[in-house]
Formats: structure tokens, sequence, C-alpha cells
């Protein structure tokens, strides 16, 4: 089958195409075969070893942490789907970019009617993630005010919203070109990170989203409040760069088929917007991992191996 193949550590040659072995499903596991997959930060992170510690791997590794396909074969103890089912999901490992992959069926959710694959790939991680480090340190509401940086990237649009239906007062980070954007999305104050200064414009916030790492994370302990949350999901360093006393947080997303199937259901019903950007062929899937390394545009890149 055609995969994406890591050999080694390094640059955009690392991750090239090439034939690797059909996998089999295991005990538990669904035979998917894979119609659309979603590029993610968490590619060329890979690629470049930079999270080989967090994310050992035995190399040659195949490269994608989401899909959307059909199920082609069960294996041992299947149950919850069919063959001929369409599903969604992340994998909570790799694989994704391969013509076939094994996934354990706990992490899969059916991919609702009137969500075609491409738009079904786009949501999983982005989804998930946005959903649980909103809520990762507790219940927000109506009067919580929460700062999302990188408001029009994947996990940012999807957190403006969820902030949004929560009551929440939602400031969102992004250039100038998609302010217009994460207004659409619902946030209530948008902020151009590229002309303004956000920690002079905002202040009593309860909750930072941290979908942006570095200085971004250094400068926004002044607007929090004394006993507001920092969570971050770019990088672990979030946690060395918090002061003592303060409260930074490291997330890192779980599969949820449950909530999976909801969210889902929710962008198929148009509830939730969910953008998608390039639609790339899967031999195009290593320059598009390194066009996502050197700076995205809004909307999520898409891999259609149908194509
Ligand atoms: N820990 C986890 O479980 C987990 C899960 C998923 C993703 N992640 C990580 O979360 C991060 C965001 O993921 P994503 O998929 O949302 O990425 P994305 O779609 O590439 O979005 C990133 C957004 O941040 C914007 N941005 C860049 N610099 C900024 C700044 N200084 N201030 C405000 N916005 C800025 C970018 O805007 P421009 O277009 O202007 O560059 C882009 O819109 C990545 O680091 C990814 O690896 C972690």
């Amino acid at each position: 089958m055609r995969s994406i193949l890591l050999r080694d550590y390094g640059g955009e040659a690392a991750a090239q195409v090439a034939e690797s072995p059909n996998p089999a499903a295991g005990a538990g596991q669904v035979l998917v075969r894979v119609r659309a997959a979603g590029i993610n930060a968490l590619d060329w992170k890979v690629r470049e070893g930079y999270v080989r510690d967090a994310f050992p791997l035995q190399l040659p590794a195949v490269l994608g942490i989401e899909l959307a396909g059909v199920v082609e074969a069960l294996g041992p103890g299947a149950s919850r789907f069919r063959i001929g089912d369409r599903v969604m999901g992340p994998l909570g490992g790799l694989g994704a970019y391969a013509d076939h992959v094994a996934v354990d069926e706990a992490r899969l959710a059916p991919t609702p009617e009137g969500l075609s694959d491409v738009a079904a790939a786009a949501i999983p991680v982005a989804a998930l993630a946005a959903w649980q480090s909103l809520r990762f340190t507790g219940a927000i509401g109506s009067g919580s005010r929460v700062l999302v940086h990188g408001a029009a990237g994947a996990l940012g649009a999807f957190a403006v919203q969820f902030a949004r239906q929560a009551g929440a007062f939602v400031v969102g980070t992004a250039s100038a070109r998609d302010l217009d954007y994460v207004r659409s999305l619902g946030a209530d104050q948008v902020i151009d990170y590229e002309s303004q200064r956000f920690e002079d414009l905002v202040g009593d916030i309860d909750l930072v989203l941290a979908y942006v790492g570095g200085d971004v994370i250094d400068r926004s302990w002044k607007v929090l409040k004394p006993t507001g949350a920092m969570v971050g999901t770019s990088s672990p360093d979030i946690l060395a760069r918090t002061p003592e006393g303060r409260q930074g947080h490291w997330f890192v997303m779980k599969p949820d088929a449950v909530l999976l199937e909801k969210l889902a259901a929710d962008v198929a019903s148009g509830v939730l917007k969910s953008k998608v950007g390039d639609v790339v062929a899967l031999e195009d899937i290593p320059a598009a991992i390194e066009r996502n390394r050197v700076g995205a545009r809004s909307g999520k890149v898409v891999a259609d191996f149908t194509r």
C-alpha cells in the first residue's frame, strides 16, 4: 500500500511516499481504508524528532494521526462497526497516511451522513483537543473570560465556538487577515497578534488557551487573574515557563469516540463551523507537512486519498 514513511528524523525529505506492508486488524481493531487524513503540526514535530521523548517511535514509521475512511475488515472481538461503515477518528498514535490502517475500534466514531470524508478528517484532533483543553482545569461558564491564542487555527476555531457556547466572554488572537473569520466564530474581541500587543488590550482572564507557544506564554501571565490558568498544547515547555505560584498546564488530547460523534454531528448539522483549507493528494503530504511547519493559513489542510 502507499504510505508516507518516516525513515529517519529530519527535514522535509525525511518523510516520503513509500510502499509499506498492509496491516491486519488485531483484537478489538478494525481495518480502515483511509479516504482522507488531516495534516497536523504534530507531523513535522514528529518528523524533526522534537517529540521523540514524548512519542518514542520505532523507525521506519508511517506518519498521520487522524483519518476518515471505510471499515474493510474486523479484527477478533471487534463489534462496534460493520464492514462498509464510514468512520472517523484520531488514532491515538501514528499510521493514518497510508491506504490502510488497523485502528482500535474504541477510538472511532461513525461519520455522520452529510459529512464528506474530507470534512470529517478535519475534525477529530482539533475538535477533541479544543473541547478537552477548554475544560481541562474545570468548568467554563457565563461570566468566564477566555483568551484563545491562535484563534484562527484548527484548535482555536473550535475553542472560540465552544467557549462561546458555554457562555464565556471570548478574546481571540489571530493575524489581520483572519480577524473577521474569528469574529464570525463568535469571539467578542479579536486582536491582531502582528500589530497589537494583547497584554495591553485585555486583562482579568480566567483561562488562556495557549495554542501558540514561546513568548506568547511568557507574556500571557500578565493578563490572567491570579487564580487563572493557562493550558498549553504546542510544547511541554509551558511547564518550565510557569512561574512559581501560577497555574500552567501541558495538555495532551485523549481519543473520545462518544464526544467525537457528538461534535461531528454538530458540524454536519451546521451548529459548529469547521473550515477546510487546502485539499492535497497523498503524494503531496510531505510538502503539506512542511508548509504547516513554515506557517499555516487558516483552515485545516486535508489529504484526499481518492484524488
Ligand atoms: N497537545 C495536544 O494534544 C495537541 C493536539 C492538537 C494540536 N496540538 C498543537 O496545538 C497547536 C495548534 O494546533 P492547530 O492545529 O490549531 O495549528 P494551526 O491550525 O496551524 O493554527 C495555528 C494558528 O496560530 C496562529 N498564530 C501563529 N503565531 C501566533 C501568535 N503569535 N499569536 C496568535 N496566533 C498565532 C497561526 O496564524 P498564522 O496563519 O498567522 O500563522 C494559525 O492560525 C500546534 O502546536 C499543535 O501541534 C497539540
